[in-house]
């Protein structure tokens, strides 16, 4: 493979301003993470604690091998929504390695509304069983929980991937021979107690956790019964009378050392193998990144800038260097894993997809995960291409990244609009993960064009009629969809709404796809089918 060589001179004014502009909004970005990572109130912390119980993420630090890396997803749900009453939607999920295999972690935050579950807890929850299933990686149900959100109950118990969902899946990750353990480490109410019930072993802590269908208030006022929570749903009662509970723990320590025996077990499985050598660090400093990343969309940026920064040895193995150059593609390492990376530079045309369709057909048949670098503002629009048939090559693009059997990883490292996002295997694509730059942005077009688009309609109205629409009738249009694109663009709206699994910091794009992968090996790579490539 050949050594890129960069032509960036990180001494230019271009780049110091860059890196400067980066480096505040990065700066913002830790800020909030800082605080939406604290947990709930500080009153329900302390509560927390006089309980001697551990918060969310502390219990997550002792359940792994010590000094190694969990990887949190999504914890700026909820962000910005909800009065920021809901700090990563009150709970922490995250892949983490328990004897040396790497396994989803689900963690309530009792301390954010006693880790009831609205939308966003729920949507969090289900995304994070779904990477499990995609990745066949045992889940380990941290559950501390009120069930239900209850004042949202329309957004959180109707729907297909609602509250149902949780338990659905958890069946069919155990029929997969996927290991469920639950510790139940506090409430766990309604349909909540169906988390430790539908796991394969469930842990239990004394004097703390609970399982009931219906607590205390609503037995007294269902059948007239006194009963304490101990007495109804407790750890003495679910080991030793009713058989929900099988391991019966003295506190969350010693509930966490029963969880890690469990797992000393493993399920025997084929693991995918690939060509892996040894790890080298990128020859070009990643904090580099900051002078390179677009944090103005309109510069046109070489990927192979952002490349060199993010692969061992800053060595690529470019194909089709002289064909299509609006798109890169080529091979490379990360973190010794080899890869197939395709990184956008430029608009898409038909002889882009072409390209990557032809070297999306070369890393399935050597089965090489594929990276996407996303910084794309859509196809070719106009005549000469339309009549060229950009539709039916995006088509065969669109079709060969929906079936590439490898796992796919997605990366917005600036601009991601229009059928660009499709064709670069945005969300729906099902990439096994997607994570965002913090200066990067979302939206089916930009703002000024779905400005101009609107405008356009209308003014085609006014002309219908014999009208000319008045300009202060375009500027009132135009405003609030400028302001509406701007807001809904940002990385912050996108990960509020797990569009994506989380904001990273640029220099640890390798570090997230290295883990990526060696999650995804964990089963073999599906047989490789295409459909139909319109010819
Ligand atoms: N829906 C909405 N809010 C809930 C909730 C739920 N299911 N469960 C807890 N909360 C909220 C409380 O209103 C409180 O909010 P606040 O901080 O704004 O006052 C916060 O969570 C903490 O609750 P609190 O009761 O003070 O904490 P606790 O640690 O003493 O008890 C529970 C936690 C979960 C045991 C208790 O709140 C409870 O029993 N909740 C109801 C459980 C239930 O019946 N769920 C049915 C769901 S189908």
């Amino acid at each position: 493979m050949f050594t890129l060589k960069s032509k960036i001179d990180t001494n230019s004014p271009e780049f110091q301003n860059n890196k400067k502009k980066f480096v505040s909004l990065l700066d913002e970005y830790k800020a909030i993470l800082k605080e939406n990572t604290r947990g709930g109130s500080e009153r329900a912390i302390a509560k927390h604690k006089e309980r001697d119980k551990l918060l969310a993420r502390e219990r997550i630090n002792l359940l792994l091998d010590p000094n190694t890396p969990f990887m949190e997803l999504s914890p700026l749900a909820a962000y910005n929504q909800y009065n920021n009453g809901y700090p990563s939607a009150g709970i922490v999920t995250g892949i983490g390695v328990i004897h040396g295999r790497e396994t989803m972690i689900i963690s309530n935050d009792a301390t954010v509304k006693g880790g009831s579950y609205m939308h966003y807890t729920v949507k969090k929850h289900v995304r994070a069983q779904e990477i499990a299933m995609e990745n066949h990686l045992t889940c380990v149900y941290i559950v501390d929980s009120g069930g239900a959100y209850l004042p949202e109950q329309d957004t959180v118990f109707p729907d297909r991937d609602h509250f149902g969902r949780i338990f659905y899946n958890q069946a069919r990750l155990s029929a997969m021979g996927i290991a469920q353990i639950a510790i139940v480490m506090g409430s766990c109410t309604a349909g909540g107690a169906y988390v430790p019930a539908m796991s394969d072993e469930t842990i239990i802590v004394k004097e703390q956790g609970t399982i009931f269908l219906g607590g205390p208030p609503l037995v007294k006022a269902a059948t007239g019964e006194e009963v304490t929570a101990e007495e109804l749903g407790g750890a003495e009662v679910h080991t030793s009378i009713s058989g929900v509970a099988d391991h019966f723990a003295e506190n969350d320590i010693h509930a966490i050392q029963i969880c890690r025996n469990i797992l000393e077990n493993p399920v025997c499985r084929d693991k995918q193998k690939l060509n892996i050598v040894p790890v080298e660090e990128p020859l070009y400093d990643p904090t580099e990144l900051y002078g390179i990343a677009p944090v103005d969309l309109r510069k046109l940026v070489d990927p192979r800038e952002v490349i060199m920064r993010m692969v061992d040895g800053s060595r690529f193995q470019e194909f089709k260097a002289k064909y299509a150059i609006t798109v890169i593609t080529g091979f490379a390492y990360i973190m010794g894993y080899p890869v197939g990376i395709i990184a956008n530079y430029g608009v898409l045309f038909s002889e882009s997809a072409l390209k990557v369709t032809h070297f999306i057909e070369l890393c399935t048949s050597r089965k090489i995960p594929l990276i996407f670098m996303q910084n794309i503002t859509g196809f070719m629009v106009g005549k000469e291409f339309e009549r060229g048939g950009i539709a039916k090559d995006g088509a065969k693009m669109v079709h060969a990244v929906s079936n590439a059997n490898v796992p796919k990883f997605t990366i917005i490292f600036g601009g991601s609009f229009g059928a660009g996002n499709y064709g670069m295997a945005g969300r729906a694509y099902n990439p096994r993960l997607l994570f965002m730059w913090p200066n990067a942005k979302i939206s089916v077009m930009g703002g000024e064009q779905a400005a101009t688009v609107l405008v356009t309609v209308k003014q085609d109205q006014y002309i219908a009629r014999g009208k000319e629409m008045p300009d202060e009738e375009i500027e009132k249009m135009r405003r609030p969809i400028l302001e509406k694109y701007e807001r809904e663009g940002s990385a912050y709206y996108s990960t509020s709404r797990l569009w994506d699994d989380g904001i990273i910091d640029p220099v640890d794009t390798r570090k997230v796809i290295a883990m990526g992968i060696a999650a995804s090996l964990n089963q073999k790579f599906p047989e490789q089918k295409f459909g139909v490539f319109r010819m």
